[in-house]
């Protein structure tokens, strides 16, 4: 059993040791090269094991704590009877092997969580601490880069997200309903050299009732299941009621101001469309809300990417619970599930503006560089009156390209595309109008008389303030008010 309080002197020892061996992000690409490395992303370990067979100190920690296989005693240059009375290690014989998962992470620090579940290991147990993946990478690039003064992470897991909070937060309070997590997620942030991040154990917003804070982070256990089997990924919440029930209460821990933002899944029940359901969600909150689907799954598809995930595929039980899931998405017209991000801000307004929609393509990262100009153009777009958008002096958004496509030799384009290069990369189909004033909308001239003067000159009914809302709200332009 692991021991919480591995001395913060072992951990300080331990990192000086990766730090002076190189196991660090840099490091483990460097030593695997680039097709082993790429192979570990996708959880394949041979390349790896073949790049690291001759074990110097480097490939020794690699093989250790990252690919999990025995190292002979003789080549760990490390504190080993304290790594194993403090149970990071177990003796094999004459080789030491990691009792936990343990690696360098992008933002320079280190993440300890249970040793990866791979095909052919034991059942994953209940309270298994699951280290950073795709999903944990996501929400670490969604997230507001503002300094804040407290900062909640709810299921904190492996701590991850704490990891790239530090230093931005004056105050980091971290929350899991797994002891296991908390323990595991002390060690990340002890080798991290992070301190100070106030642990709570505890369901959801109950460990820190009656506080607020300025940001609120969560990749929640968002998997949608017939039963609460592994605690990293559900909590027996009857189908996406876990994400509406985080986004329902986020608000009242929220300061003026600040902004929550989660991972979620969601369905696509039949007969109902998503942005609805999802809208609803958002839309109960008072806060100005943000939902963007990524991506979409049927029920098939869905059962088998967590089925895989804890290393079910080939074992005796994967028919029957794969059987099991889609009956019961089936019974619950089920026909697909939603991944997506959610943006809440408590902007305090009277008139919150709730926006719903679906982005598939890949997009500049990190979108916490620029998330304050996203919700800026939607809630702009959706509060000011036509007067006062006719008064703005519009302006193209850098890095917003237009695109021609048309018969060759002929005078007009059969389409006009405006396609941002930055950013959430949308592309949408205009009209002349739009594209005219495109080309002269440079944050000189107001939007009325330049809409008039291209009204003129292509003797075509001019936009109305209007329609321009939905551009502005998509950010292909941007709008300072004149004073
Ligand atoms: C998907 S993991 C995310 C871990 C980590 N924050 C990340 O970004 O990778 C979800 C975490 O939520 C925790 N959790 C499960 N049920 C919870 C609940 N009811 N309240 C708070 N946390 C919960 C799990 O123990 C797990 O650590």
């Amino acid at each position: 059993m692991l021991s919480v309080k591995a001395p913060s002197d072992l951990l300080r020892r331990l990192r000086a040791r990766f730090d002076e061996t190189g196991y660090t992000i840099d490091g483990v690409r460097e030593r695997l090269g680039d097709v082993a490395a790429s192979a570990l992303a996708r959880e394949e370990l041979v390349p790896a094991l073949r790049a690291t067979k001759d074990v110097d100190p480097l490939a020794a920690l690699i093989r250790l704590w990252w690919l999990g296989v025995p190292v002979s005693t003789a080549a760990v240059d490390l504190p080993l009877a304290e790594l194993v009375q403090f149970g990071l290690l177990v003796k094999v014989g004459d080789a030491v092997q990691a009792s936990v998962h343990l690696q360098p992470w992008e933002t320079g620090g280190y993440l300890v969580s249970d040793r990866k579940v791979r095909p052919g290991d034991p059942a994953v147990r209940r309270d298994h601490v699951v280290g950073a993946g795709g999903a944990s990478a996501n929400l670490a690039q969604l997230v507001s880069r503002r300094p804040v003064s407290r900062a909640l992470d709810l299921g904190t897991g492996c701590g991850v997200q704490v990891l790239h909070l530090a230093g931005r937060a004056d105050h980091i309070v971290a929350t899991d309903v797994n002891r296991r997590a908390l323990d595991l997620a002390r060690l990340s942030w002890g080798l991290s050299g992070i301190e100070g991040v106030d642990v709570r154990k505890g369901s959801m917003f109950e460990p820190v009732d009656g506080e607020r804070f300025d940001l609120i982070v969560s990749n929640p256990p968002f998997v949608i299941s017939p039963a609460a089997r592994l605690t990293y990924r559900e909590t027996g919440h009857r189908a996406d009621d876990f994400c509406r029930e985080l986004v329902r209460l986020a608000p009242a821990h929220l300061n003026p101001g600040g902004h929550c933002q989660l991972l979620a899944n969601w369905l696509h029940v039949k007969g109902e469309d998503w942005q609805d359901r999802v809208g609803s969600w958002l839309a109960e909150t008072g806060c100005d809300g943000w939902a963007v689907q990524r991506d979409a799954q049927d029920p098939a598809e869905y059962v088998e990417l967590w089925l895989r995930d804890a290393a079910e595929q080939g074992t005796p039980v994967y028919r029957d619970r794969y059987d099991e899931w889609l009956a019961w998405f089936e019974a619950q017209n089920v026909t697909g599930i939603g991944f997506g991000w959610i943006t809440l801000h408590a902007s305090g307004t009277l008139d919150p503006v709730v926006r719903v929609e679906e982005l598939p393509q890949q997009v500049e990262l990190p979108v916490g560089d620029y998330l304050p100009d996203i919700l800026d153009g939607i809630t702009t777009a959706h509060r000011l009156t036509d007067d006062d958008l006719l008064a703005a002096a519009l302006h193209l958004t850098e890095g917003v390209l237009e695109e021609r496509v048309g018969v060759p030799g002929a005078e007009d384009p059969t389409r006009i595309v405006l396609r941002q290069t930055r950013g959430l990369r949308r592309a949408t189909s205009v009209g002349t109008v739009e594209a005219a004033l495109a080309g002269v909308c440079d944050g000189d001239l107001r939007l009325g008389p330049l809409l008039a003067a291209i009204g003129d000159i292509l003797g075509e009914e001019s936009l109305t303030p209007g329609g321009l809302r939905s551009l502005i709200a998509e950010g292909y332009f941007r709008l300072p008010i004149l004073d």
